[in-house]
């Protein structure tokens, strides 16, 4: 299979899972409704790629990851739901479409990214299924890599640093900072859980956690090269914010050109740490090179 197939493939199976999961029969069906809205379509699904691609490495089937993937990428969604409000980076369009509180009204963005987060962590932590596969301990292991890259020394402390940095002079230690937290922190954590979910060893624990925090740095860096050179219309998502909103990113404190240097060799230390791992994980391998050459 082709990557943008694999790609395809795992798109379709986790909408098909979060449009099968997202029912709530005695929830407020405009909740319902907004949560589906946020999360269904539309995402590359990048990380449940990366779950089920670290899984493959240890045998596993994407299938049997499916309640884990479904759940982060929800949970993802809830954190570009809240991106997207106006008291953060106050953007109206999001995957194509307006951004969930333009459709649904600020209240619901904040109360509708709650539930998502919530609901998340609930699809793997309540399918018996799953829980019987890997048992009680590996999924307390999973939940708390994933607990520890949302909370407040990851992606939530991140998008916290990342506001405060608007229109101010920040070193470039502080960026990386920023980055590592807001958004590699959550990638680091989809390899790893595909690693602790395949007993990986503690070597490999260890490289794939390394390859996927760097591998999470070349994600923002690649985010931010793309919100100046696409257009809205490609990206889904209206570029050019970051000059507007002066976010503290590599292109405005050391040009557009450091920038794509720091992307390269930020991904050949990431690609080292992979092949010092004796397993092979060919589509991880792809899955990066998609991270820093897509389009979108
Ligand atoms: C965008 O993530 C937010 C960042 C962390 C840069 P994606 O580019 O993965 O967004 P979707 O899920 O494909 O819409
Ligand atoms: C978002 O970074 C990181 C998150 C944790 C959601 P950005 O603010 O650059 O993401 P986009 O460009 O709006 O998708
Ligand atoms: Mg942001
Ligand atoms: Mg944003
Ligand atoms: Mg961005």
């Amino acid at each position: 299979m082709k990557l943008n197939e694999y790609l395809q493939s795992n798109a379709t199976l986790v909408d098909e899972y979060l449009s099968r999961k997202l029912r709530f029969p005695s929830a407020p069906s405009s909740l319902e409704e907004a949560m589906r809205y946020g999360s269904i379509g539309g995402g590359k699904k990048v990380r449940a790629s990366l779950l089920f691609a670290a899984g493959e490495g240890f045998s596993l089937d994407p299938e049997s990851l499916l309640p884990l993937a479904g759940g982060i990428e929800m949970i993802h969604s809830f954190s570009l739901v809240h991106d997207d409000l106006p008291c953060m980076d106050d953007d109206d369009y999001r995957r194509g479409k307006p951004s969930l509180h333009r459709a649904f009204g600020e209240s619901m963005g904040v109360l509708a990214g709650d539930a998502m987060l919530i609901e998340g962590f609930r699809f793997f932590l309540s399918d018996t299924v799953f829980l019987s596969k890997f048992g009680e301990k590996t999924v307390l292991s999973l939940t708390n890599t994933l607990l520890d890259a949302l909370g407040t020394e990851g992606m939530v402390g991140g998008q916290v640093l990342d506001l405060e940095a608007e229109e101010k002079t920040v070193s470039r230690d502080t960026v990386h900072h920023i980055m590592r937290m807001k958004t590699a922190a959550l990638i680091r954590a989809c390899v790893v859980c595909g690693a602790l979910a395949g007993r990986g060893d503690e070597e490999e624990l260890m490289l794939l956690s390394e390859f996927g925090r760097l591998l999470g740095e070349c994600f923002q860096l690649k985010d931010d090269i793309l919100d100046l050179t696409a257009s809205s219309h490609i990206l889904g998502k209206t570029a050019g914010k970051d000059v507007a909103q002066e976010k503290a990113t590599l292109i405005r404190i050391e040009g557009m050109e450091e920038a794509r240097d720091a992307l390269s060799s930020t991904f050949q230390k990431a690609l080292s740490y992979l092949g010092r791992i004796e397993r092979s994980f060919p589509r991880l391998r792809e899955l990066s090179c998609f991270i820093v050459e897509r389009k979108k």
